[in-house]
């Protein structure tokens, strides 16, 4: 082994010390959703809150005030982002204190904001989700349960399955109250997701949402969840005939909730079948699956847009296409990788790069494939029955 130079081992040393302390960043942004710290920030009216008027509207007591300034720093870097922070003389006492404001991450955090995005922040500490990460180091050794390495589907038991004793789709089926809190976490991400996605593809109207609608008059949201993205499809096009097919217990009772006319809701199994359309969207599904799972279901897709009289229409994937291995880490590209472990370790499935995507899409008896276009670490694909 080389040598390292002194500066060099001290860099070393800071390198894990910052990732080995990342967690108390997750932490304490779990923290500032639970104690409001963006509304109180925001309730205060002015540019920026002191750390004093910080401490007062949010009841911390005098001797946690200290703690509480140490977070707040964390959550106030440039690379955390969460806040920015400028030292200010006060005007009643004309003393020098740490002053802060809202960035655009934390006015996500906003409890009435439209797109608030605090439910995948607070999902990942839910004791299920946080306990099956603890197993890793033993799980990535098991070769099979109890000795036995003839049954393929304890092979295949994810990290998540040997904490929690159920799949991730079957624990959150399930009644117990954990099982519930989960469920509820889950899929208000999925909501707040949906909510910023769904702007993606339909504020432009006249532009990239046209385009991708253009001559659909039906659409399956496939695995569509509590139906965000289809109900905003169906109001920007009113004469869209819209259907959100997903799990019975995930659909009962949205039909009696408030929703466009033009949408319909159906519990079923993506993996038997799916209902006709002139366009299928699958958002944020396939990465959820292995490759075997994703063909049956690009399959039924694919049956579903092929037309009786002849006439095609396409799917539209919405996912993460991996960069390239050598390509410079990004932003986007550091989230992926981090999906890609989260898929491996929860549902055995992955993150694609494009040449995986091909292969699916070949392996469904698809035509032909176009990336879109990116929404962050995501990207909008179509494919051609
Ligand atoms: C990651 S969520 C995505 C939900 C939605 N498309 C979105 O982006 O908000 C995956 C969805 O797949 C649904 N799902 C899982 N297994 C399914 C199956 N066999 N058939 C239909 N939907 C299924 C889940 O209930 C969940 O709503």
């Amino acid at each position: 082994m080389m040598a390292s130079s002194q500066e060099e081992l001290v860099e070393a040393q800071s390198q894990i010390w910052r990732w080995a302390l990342s967690h108390l960043v997750s932490l304490s942004i779990k923290c500032a959703i639970q104690l409001r710290i963006p509304d109180a920030i925001n309730q205060h009216g002015k540019p920026a809150t002191s750390l004093s008027q910080l401490v007062s509207a949010l009841q911390i007591p005098p001797s946690k005030t200290h703690a509480f300034g140490c977070m707040m720093r964390v959550l106030s870097t440039r690379s955390t982002g969460f806040f920015s922070v400028q030292q200010r003389q006060q005007e009643e006492e004309g003393e020098e204190e740490m002053c802060y404001s809202l960035t655009p991450a934390s006015r996500l955090l906003l409890r009435n904001e439209h797109l608030n995005q605090a439910s995948l922040p607070l999902l990942h500490f839910h004791p299920a989700m946080r306990d099956y990460c603890s197993v890793l180091d033993t799980w990535l050794l098991e070769e099979n349960d109890e000795g036995t390495n003839n049954d393929d589907n304890i092979n295949k038991r994810t990290a998540f399955e040997v904490v929690n004793g159920a799949s991730f789709w079957d624990y959150l089926a399930g009644s117990s109250g954990p099982a519930r809190e989960l469920k509820g976490l889950f899929y208000d991400a999925m909501v707040s997701d949906s909510k910023l996605v769904a702007d993606a593809l339909v504020s432009s109207a006249g532009g990239e949402g046209s385009l991708l609608f253009r001559g659909v008059r039906s659409l399956v949201d496939v695995a569509g969840g509590t139906g965000i993205v289809a109900a905003a499809v169906a109001e920007a096009y009113p004469e869209m005939k819209c259907v959100v097919l997903d799990l019975p217990h995930v659909v009962e009772g949205l039909s009696a909730r408030p929703h466009p006319g033009n949408l319909e809701f159906m519990g079923g199994d993506m993996l038997e079948s799916v209902p006709s359309a002139d366009a299928i969207l699958l958002k944020w599904i396939l990465h959820n699956w292995d490759d075997e799972s994703c063909v049956k279901i690009l399959k039924c897709c694919k049956a579903a847009v092929s037309g009786d009289e002849g006439k095609k229409g396409k799917v539209i994937v919405i996912d993460m296409v991996m960069s390239e291995v050598g390509v410079e880490d990004d932003l986007s590209r550091e989230i992926q990788l981090c999906f890609d472990l989260m898929m491996a370790t929860l549902y055995n499935a992955k993150e694609r790069n494009e040449m995986e995507w091909k292969g699916l899409f070949d392996a469904a008896g698809f035509s032909d494939y176009k990336i879109i276009r990116q929404i962050g670490p995501r990207s909008i694909i179509e494919a051609y029955p």
